[in-house]
């Protein structure tokens, strides 16, 4: 297998033997890592990490993981670079792919990550797009990996804004890696017919399948993972709020729609979460809707804070599992095959 100079901009250019082979190397390094074997394969090279929004995990990810390959790192904040504001991106790759040997970018628009791969002239990371969260997905099936000791056949429910990065990136994924994916939301947020009739498509090769229901009994029935997201993602204004809440307040994931799954069905999340009041947003929005929708009185949106800290969530592993397969991405695409 030999990924040297790929960009990894969405799992729609992955086979889905290269998406093994990323989980199989993620496998590996995390066990290199946890015996204390170095695997500093990249010394001497640098990357960029330009993230136009905030980011926990994904950051921390790429400079943890870059710096276990011996890579030097920068990081790039929303407000420290010109790009945008007095430079193109177009220019921008051209400058930054003379000095890294590496891009990572998280930002809006999904032509954004596109040009700096066509530019830069080395490899792109997708860190998230409005449209696509790419690395995210290698974590969640590592995990659902490590769970179960199988990708192909598990029933995957994802609850919530379904046409969002995770819902797009999890149906993509889902349908290249052969699981049964069934997305639970009101039709409104179900994602664009055509990257439907595409995951289709690739389903038909690889025995996945593929739906949509309003129904939240019935597409939690009996499922191996539930797996849900914010109602509002990053970049969206907070006027988007109280729709969103109106459309997805009934499909907070919580105990009677864990018990409606298998009993050994696990709860997944992206993160960050709002399961409480200790964050502003989550202050926030409970005290604003507190009266016109009560599931949210608490700062729980999507999830209840029972679910989440249940020893059916897995979601600190699936975190943890960001750097591994991080790390698995930029070695891949950074090293000579055969080395
Ligand atoms: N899941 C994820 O991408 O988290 P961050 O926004 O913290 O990077
Ligand atoms: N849909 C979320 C994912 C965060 C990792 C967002 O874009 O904010």
């Amino acid at each position: 297998m030999n990924l040297k100079n790929r960009n990894f901009i969405t799992l729609l250019d992955f086979t889905s033997e290269e998406i093994k082979y990323l989980l199989d190397l993620s496998q590996q390094l995390k066990k290199e890592k946890y015996a204390g074997i170095p695997h500093k394969h990249l010394q001497d090279k640098n990357v960029v990490l330009l993230f136009q929004k905030d980011s926990t995990r994904t950051r921390c990810a790429f400079e943890v993981g870059a710096m276990d390959l011996g890579m030097g790192v920068t990081y790039l904040g929303p407000n420290g670079s010109q790009m945008n504001k007095k430079e193109s991106v177009k220019d921008t790759a051209r400058v930054l792919g003379r000095m890294y040997d590496g891009i990572e970018f998280r930002g809006y628009k999904q032509e954004d990550v596109e040009a700096l791969g066509e530019y830069s002239g080395v490899p792109v990371w997708n860190g998230l797009t409005d449209q696509y969260h790419p690395t995210q997905i290698l974590a969640d099936f590592l995990t659902i990996q490590e769970v179960f000791g199988y990708l192909k056949g598990i029933k995957f429910t994802y609850v919530g804004d379904s046409r969002n990065n995770m819902g797009n990136s999890l149906m993509i994924g889902s349908a290249k890696m052969g699981l049964h994916f069934t997305g639970v939301a009101p039709k409104e947020l179900w994602p664009d017919q055509a990257l439907i009739d595409t995951c289709n498509k690739i389903a038909e090769e690889t025995g996945a399948t593929i739906r949509f229901t309003e129904d939240k009994m019935d597409g939690t029935n009996d499922v191996d993972v539930i797996y849900t997201d914010v109602w509002v993602s990053m970049g969206e204004p907070k006027e988007v709020w109280g729709e969103r809440l109106a459309l997805l307040h009934d499909y907070q994931v919580d105990k009677t729609m864990m018990d409606n799954a298998n009993s050994d069905a696990i709860f997944m999340h992206c993160l960050p979460a709002f399961h409480g009041k200790d964050t502003e947003v989550g202050k926030d929005m409970a005290d604003t809707f507190k009266d016109s929708y009560p599931r949210v009185k608490n700062g729980e949106m999507e999830v209840t804070d029972e679910v989440i800290e249940s020893p059916q969530s897995v979601v600190f592993q699936e975190a943890e599992n960001r750097m591994h397969t991080i790390k698995a991405v930029m070695l891949a695409t950074l090293r000579d095959a055969n080395e």
